[in-house]
């Protein structure tokens, strides 16, 4: 099954990393070419002799023991197509997150272009810290969550590292799948930012979430990603960073005669104000004031107007709080795109902010498909499934 590929296994200290050995097993039976690397803590709990002999290769772990020309933390990231880190402790998952280096594990893990999974182990009140939670939702890996049970420390909760068949079938869903090899997605993400004065602005709730998640998974699909978005992302993928509507616009037309398809995720604000004023407005003795707004493009539609052809596919999605699907038919013809997501912004357990959501996709032709309440990464997985699986 992984004829050809080389995986990179990255083990941290932690209890689970005993089973790494079993999962390195699985690997080597399916053809892959298996390289090692250790945080000096894993191996407490494993041996170097044992990884060795069940990679056939030798096991890295110390990053300045230099066995030839090239920076060992370079060459490592080169020659593999997938790292899985497994188990990753709180520890490693934070450092990675904030681009520490420290160790030769996550130096390769910084300089990393290609697919990561993270499968991570530790106590269940550490798992739910939300410091850690934070780290990893900073993370564009595939984090593969802990299962609930008993934990080695003693407690019961959710801590335990996830089967090794998980691990292995998502490395060879990661690997093999690859639906959108050679195309080039553009992605919006985030909310626009409308000035009202060099202070003040007029923005939305948008996370900017569901359009990282599609760009992150559009990336391990195989494609040549473009993510343009108001938020701060840094990723390996081209991310163009923008503010208003009009700079939306004007980037993603740039993009538009390149792209086999685009994806409006972003919350476009409809209006901006008249006249941005260019010094800090005064508070007057009035009790109200007045701001004028004009209509802002719609850059969704405009760019269903100028597709010649069947080319690029154009996807949008759709924010309402009521009549989702019937607010959503009428969106999609007037805007002539390809597909519509929907979304019911009203609920608090899905979409704006949340990192789950529940949409319906419609398709040009009356098509509907219903994708039920997951994660982000999940439904932005499922929407590439269904469009182009
Ligand atoms: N959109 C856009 N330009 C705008 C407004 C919206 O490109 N000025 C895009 C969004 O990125 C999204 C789709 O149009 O893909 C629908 O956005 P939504 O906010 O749901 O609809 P609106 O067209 O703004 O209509 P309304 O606010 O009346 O629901």
């Amino acid at each position: 099954m992984l004829s050809g590929k080389t995986v990179l296994v990255g083990i941290t200290g932690g209890i689970a990393a005993y089973k790494i050995c079993e999962l390195i097993r699985m690997y080597k039976r399916a053809n892959a070419q298996v390289l090692v690397v250790c945080t000096p803590n894993a191996l407490n709990f494993v041996t170097k002799l044992t990884l060795q002999n069940l990679s056939k290769n030798n096991v890295a772990v110390d990053e300045f023991e230099v066995k030839d020309f090239n920076p060992e933390h370079i060459s490592y990231a080169d020659r593999a197509d997938i790292m899985v880190i497994a188990p990753a402790t709180a520890n490693t998952i934070s450092k990675i997150a904030s681009g520490v280096c420290d160790n030769l594990l996550t130096s390769i893990a910084c300089a990393f272009t290609k697919p990561i999974i993270i499968a991570p182990a530790m106590n269940c009140n550490m798992w739910e810290n939300p410091v850690i939670q934070e780290n990893l939702n900073k993370l564009h890996c595939e984090i593969l969550e802990p299962e609930s049970g008993y934990l080695a420390c003693g407690y019961e909760g959710k801590g335990r590292l996830c089967s090794l068949d998980k691990i292995f079938d998502k490395t060879v869903e990661i690997l093999k799948y690859k639906p959108l090899n050679g195309k080039k997605i553009v992605i919006t993400s985030g909310g626009t930012i409308e000035d009202i004065d060099p202070v003040r602005y007029i923005s939305n709730y948008s996370s900017g979430k569901m359009g990282l998640a599609l760009a992150d998974t559009a990336k391990n699909f195989g494609a040549d990603v473009t993510l343009i978005t108001t938020k701060d992302v840094s990723r390996t993928y081209n991310v163009i960073k923008v503010k208003s509507a009009l700079d939306m616009k004007s980037t993603v037309e740039k993009e538009f005669d390149n792209a086999d398809c685009i994806i409006m995720a972003a919350a476009v604000a409809d209006y901006r104000v008249k006249e941005i004023s260019s010094r800090k407005m005064k508070k007057t003795e009035d009790d109200e004031i007045t701001l004028t707004l004009v209509k802002n493009p719609d850059i969704l539609k405009d760019l269903c107007g100028r597709k010649k052809n069947s080319k690029p596919l154009i996807i949008g999605f759709c924010a309402e709080s009521e009549n989702l699907i019937e607010n959503a038919k009428e969106k999609i013809s007037k805007k002539g795109c390809d597909y519509l997501i929907a979304n019911d912004i009203s609920r608090t357990d899905i979409g704006f902010g949340s990192d789950y959501n529940e949409v319906t996709i419609l398709d040009k032709n009356g098509g509907m498909k219903k994708l039920e309440r997951a994660d982000k990464k999940t439904i932005a997985r499922k929407i590439f499934e269904e469009i182009y699986g």
